[in-house]
């Protein structure tokens, strides 16, 4: 018997909660065992995009396939809106991109999509409809007729997506969903992913691409070697309270001069003096979308 979930301060069952999760994996022949996870403790709110970040083989996906049921744990427990793991119905209302799907090839993408759709329980004009949908959503509907063995990896990415969004399920799981994926086709993923937000899903996932979560995630977790190393809310995360940066047109050494004096004469020091930069998948989006 599962304990009660934890209510968050606003009474709601948190969409994901780990409480003291161990994973062991047997590797090797005289017993040894290797930890993935060690007593992590999380909570994903209803409501949010959770970012789950950390070094290659810190725990993420292991975590990630616990969450869905698909591995059990050593100790510990995970629910998914106050359901066990381990129950079928937890997995009911939740969408998977596995980090290296594997997909039907001889199927094509809209075979594909259809397949997870009629396995989610959707039929006739609503599957259908769905599947239009979200093949439209991740922009594959050009090459939706096309074999997934004639792929490249990020449309497998996207394909992967769409499968994972077709129920329009309530908590979506995203493993790695940007690798391989070009900077359109990622700052695709990123702008999908807020609009499930707005719709009130709730988001896990895991990326390497750090700018990406800061600018999608309203908490992120980072774990190293399973262990939870910090979490928090981006905004407290990265946000310097007490500091704050003027951008002013470039101006001559003899006026900033005099400004370091009106500062100094105030007791205030300019700490830092830097030509702002535009970003380089600013750059790279402006010129591709034309
Ligand atoms: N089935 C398995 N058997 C044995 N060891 C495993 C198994 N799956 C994962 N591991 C090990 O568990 C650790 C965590 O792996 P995991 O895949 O969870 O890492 P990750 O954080 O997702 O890494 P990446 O960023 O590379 O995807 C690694 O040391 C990995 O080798
Ligand atoms: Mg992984």
């Amino acid at each position: 018997m599962a304990e009660s979930p934890h209510l968050s301060p606003s009474g709601a069952v948190p969409a994901i909660e780990l409480r003291g999760l161990v994973k062991d994996f047997s590797i090797g022949l005289q017993g040894m065992k290797l930890r993935a996870v060690d007593q992590l403790d999380l909570r994903v709110e209803a409501g949010q995009v959770f970012g789950l970040l950390g070094p290659n083989g810190s725990g993420k996906s292991t975590t990630i396939k616990i969450v869905l049921g698909l591995l059990a744990p050593t100790a510990g427990t995970a629910t998914i809106f106050g359901v066990p793991s381990g129950q079928i119905a937890a997995r009911h209302d939740v969408g998977y991109l596995p980090e290296s799907p594997y997909f039907y090839r001889h199927l094509t993408g809209r075979e594909l999509v259809e397949f997870y759709a009629r396995i989610c329980g959707l039929a006739g004009a609503t599957l259908a409809q769905r599947v239009a949908d979200v093949i439209a959503l991740v922009g594959l509907r050009d090459s939706a007729n096309r074999r997934v063995g004639t792929y490249s990896k990020g449309m497998l990415q996207r394909i992967g997506l769409a499968q994972a969004l077709v129920h329009d399920p309530r908590l979506v799981i995203l493993d790695e969903p940007t690798a391989g994926v070009d900077p359109v086709g990622a700052a695709a993923i990123a702008e999908i992913i807020l609009q499930l937000k707005a719709r009130g899903k709730t988001v896990l996932i895991t990326s390497h691409l750090l700018g990406q979560i800061e600018d999608i995630c309203d908490r992120v977790a980072i774990l190293d070697h399973g262990k939870l190393l910090l979490e928090g809310a981006v905004r407290d995360l990265v946000g310097r309270a007490d500091r704050q940066a003027l951008v002013l047109e470039k101006m001559p050494e003899t006026e900033l001069a005099e400004l370091r004096a009106w500062l100094a004469a105030r007791g205030r020091t300019i700490e830092a003096i830097e030509q702002p930069r535009e970003r380089l998948d600013r750059i790279f989006l402006e010129r591709v979308k034309k």
